[in-house]
């Protein structure tokens, strides 16, 4: 049965058989593996190394196999060792010894190293739809509830009040880049090691190009020994997918802080929530917690790929076989979670009241009562030390910055060094002004630059974004 065991006395070892084989994990390129199989006959066929009606019962043969893997009609037998030997019985059974010339010209090293190519191209393709759907999540609750404000923190401190469409987008900047990442590795991966051979390049003139473009790859290998032990487009995916679920997890984990009801910023919708089989009040958000769980998850994955590869000398070893089950779990964790995170955000309800009132905690409009004092001529550094003066009255009269009355400004004015805030100590109209940079809406209008969060240009990043995604 074994069809490699022509030289080999007696049975395999059962714990070895069990240990070696790769069915239970790679029958899932077995779609690719076919595909990769019809453009090697035609090959064959091309360079004259099969006969036009040995290429077409091969061929017809293949196909038949697809329907049925495609209807899962198809059983694996573990004692055949993978995907590529399964299906090559498979082919036999169908179309009788003709199927022995499948595997002229090639290995099993350029063959897995081909499916895997065919299949990390697909799953991208896959994951990118998947990602728009959780940036089209994102821009939609920005346009819901964008306007609504946020405190925006450095350090968990209160920092500078944000809009909540602000905060959104830094998210769809993030994803944006994730794609671009998917793209970049999709590029590298999609050319083809078909005629690599075991190691050393096939043994018959094989035209690698014309079977490399059947298949939709954009070119060839240029050296056999690489194109059997290549790993790294495997090892470029699992680097984006993890730092799409680091994405993922910062955001899962602001909204389990913002749905806690002591702030109280977002509800999760009945639909995204568990709750407690003892604490009849709970409602947890789990699915965002999982997400930020499954980031440790994909992140290990990625880890052990590097280690797997490290010090791995040329060429293919059978440790590579092991790349299968992290890159297929890393790239099915990384859909499940954005698709989950879609939909939580997609029904998430906001609470803008206290979003506003958190907003406006912590004297967040600081800087920008500084900034006005900067516009009308004072040094920096000497507005800071004024404002600063002015948080401490604030902190101690228990009120808000654009509450302070003309007097507590003047007094704040008046204690500088700085010729021009002496200067307007005493102006109604700088208090009024300082007043109005110190309310929310005046913090947020004076952050007016590109990627600033004033109005203006959050609804002209928004436009931006829904332009990108077809929306
Ligand atoms: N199942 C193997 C893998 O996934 C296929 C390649 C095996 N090659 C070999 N020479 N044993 O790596």
């Amino acid at each position: 049965m074994r069809l490699w065991g022509g030289r080999f006395e007696g049975l395999s070892d059962e714990r070895m058989a069990e240990f070696t084989r790769s069915i239970d994990f790679d029958h899932v390129l077995a779609l690719d593996d076919i595909a990769g199989s019809i453009a090697h006959v035609h090959g064959l066929g091309r360079a004259e190394l099969l006969a036009p009606d040995e290429v077409e019962t091969l061929v017809r043969g293949l196909a038949e196999l697809r329907a049925d893997v495609a209807a899962g009609k198809l059983t694996w037998d573990p004692a055949l060792e993978d995907i590529h030997m399964n299906l090559e019985v498979a082919l036999r059974e169908r179309v009788g010894p003709v199927a022995g010339r499948l595997h002229t010209g090639r290995s099993r090293n350029d063959q897995v190293a081909t499916d895997m190519r065919l299949w990390l191209r697909r799953t991208i393709d896959g994951l990118d739809a998947s990602i728009v759907v959780m940036e089209q999540a994102l821009v939609g609750l920005a346009e819901r509830d964008g306007d609504a404000i946020l405190p925006g923190m450095t350090h968990i401190q209160p920092a500078q009040p944000v809009l909540f469409a602000h905060h959104l987008l830094a998210y769809v900047e993030m994803f944006e880049r994730d794609r671009g990442r998917l793209a970049d590795c999709r590029r590298r991966a999609n050319v083809s090691p078909l005629g690599s051979g075991a190691l050393a390049g096939a043994g018959y003139p094989l035209d690698r190009e014309g079977t490399a473009a059947e298949l939709g790859f954009d070119g060839v290998t240029a050296n056999s020994l690489d194109g059997v032990s290549d790993r790294d487009f495997v090892i470029e995916a699992m680097a984006a997918f993890a730092l799409s679920m680091v994405h993922l997890s910062r955001f899962a984990e602001e909204i389990t802080w913002w749905s806690n009801p002591r702030l109280g910023f977002v509800r999760v919708s009945d639909a995204f929530s568990t709750g407690s089989s003892m604490m009849p009040n709970k409602k947890n958000p789990d699915p965002a917690e999982l997400v930020r769980g499954k980031a440790a998850r994909v992140i290990g994955e990625l880890t052990g790929l590097l280690a797997l590869m490290k010090g791995l000398p040329l060429a293919y070893q059978k440790d590579m076989q092991d790349d299968k089950p992290p890159l297929f779990d890393a790239a099915s964790t990384l859909d499940m979670s954005l698709r989950v995170m879609a939909g939580m955000v997609a029904t998430l309800t906001v609470n803008r009241e206290k979003m506003r009132a958190a907003a406006g905690e912590g004297f967040t409009t600081a800087t920008a009562v500084a900034d006005a004092l900067v516009r009308k001529g004072v040094t920096f550094r000497a507005a800071h030390h004024i404002v600063a003066t002015l948080v401490a009255e604030a902190d101690r009269a228990g009120i808000t910055l654009d509450a302070l009355d003309d007097a507590t400004i003047a007094a704040a004015l008046s204690a500088s060094d700085d010729s021009i805030a002496l200067a307007l100590v005493g102006d109604a109209a700088v208090a009024a002004d300082l007043r109005v940079a110190a309310g929310l809406e005046g913090a947020l209008a004076g952050c007016d630059v590109i990627g600033g969060t004033a109005p203006r240009r959050v609804a002209s990043a928004l436009a931006a974004a829904k332009g990108r995604l077809g929306l």
